[in-house]
């Protein structure tokens, strides 16, 4: 049994030199300010959730995820664990409560409960004509040029030297279901394990944690979800013609099949860009691939430089 089963990813935290260097790439990249102090940048995407990003003030570093329990009942088991800060009062925009826990690379995992929600943000997005049917009869569609604009946070990347004991620490802490597995020569050598949220019959992205073993630990990227494929593409030419440095896309991946576009912050942290996620419920059974599958069915080969990426 999970000490509980977190019910969303939230948040991402990491940890930057200049907080308005960071504020205007995240604006670049979709995201919309949500609060601002003088130590840290909380950025907001669409949806009515109060952060998904967060910047500490500091040296470029990788601080911890943020996961999020319904029953505040969780929060309790959560502190009993070994190494927990027991029950704390979240001193950030939104308040809550929340515990925090250490990965087994000494990564933060914060689990929380009561963030305010604030309101929806407004999009203007047509449903998409293909050979499926044509919803948008008699529409006309004309998306502006400018930022993406970003949902939410769907899943983070991270890199371990020990891949069986990671993935498993967040198994076990927060009751994530295997999706997929990937190995490289032999199935037993797995190199890649995709996880998603276990909330019953109601579906769920395919994955909000993919751990890849690596010579180091850190974090891979943060994806966000933004509207649809026109997102994806405007954003991207918005973020080329600001300078932004490219890594890897745009194409659709074989497991979880999401369309992705790679991006990196000015501290070289990798930000996704993705739309059309597979979904799955409980009830899929977790499945074992070779290497190869991490290529799609269209979009460049992984570049090494992003195979390799870990951000400490
Ligand atoms: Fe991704």
């Amino acid at each position: 049994m999970p000490a509980v089963k977190v019910s969303e990813f939230v948040y991402g935290r990491l940890q930057s030199p200049d907080l308005d260097r960071a504020e205007t790439f995240l604006t670049a990249f979709g995201m919309v300010r949500a609060a601002r102090t003088k130590t840290a940048l909380y950025m907001r995407g669409t949806d009515p959730v109060h952060y998904l990003h967060v910047t500490e003030l500091g040296e470029p570093r990788f601080l911890g995820l943020g996961f999020a329990v319904t029953n505040p009942d969780d929060l309790k088991r959560v502190a009993r664990l070994p190494g927990a800060s027991g029950i704390e009062s979240i001193d950030e925009p939104g308040g809550g409560k929340r515990v925090r826990l250490t990965d087994p690379d000494g990564y933060g995992v914060e689990i929380f409960s009561g963030i305010e929600a604030v309101s929806a943000l407004p999009v203007v997005r047509q449903a998409l004509n293909s050979g499926a049917g044509r919803p948008r009869n008699g529409v006309l569609q004309r998306p502006p040029r400018g930022a993406s604009h970003v949902k939410r946070i769907g899943h983070g990347v991270v890199m371990t030297t020990d891949l069986a004991r990671k993935v498993a620490w967040y198994r076990d802490t927060l009751g994530l279901l295997a999706s997929d597995d990937v190995y490289a020569g032999k199935p037993d050598n797995v190199i890649g394990s995709f996880n998603r949220l276990d909330r019953g019959d109601a579906y769920v992205d395919h994955h909000i944690l993919f751990c890849i073993q690596g010579k180091k630990a850190g974090l891979n990227h943060l994806s966000f979800e933004v509207q649809d494929i026109d997102d994806v593409m405007i954003g991207h030419d918005h973020l080329k013609a600001k300078g932004y440095d490219h890594i890897w896309g745009i194409g659709r991946h074989e497991l979880g099949s999401h369309i992705y576009d790679y991006w990196l912050d000015p501290w070289d942290r990798i930000h996704e860009h993705f739309t059309d996620t597979d979904t799955l419920n409980a009830d899929a059974a977790p499945g074992l691939h070779e290497a190869d599958a991490l290529n799609g069915p269209w979009g460049e080969p992984i570049p090494p430089s992003f195979v390799g990426h870990a951000s400490v």
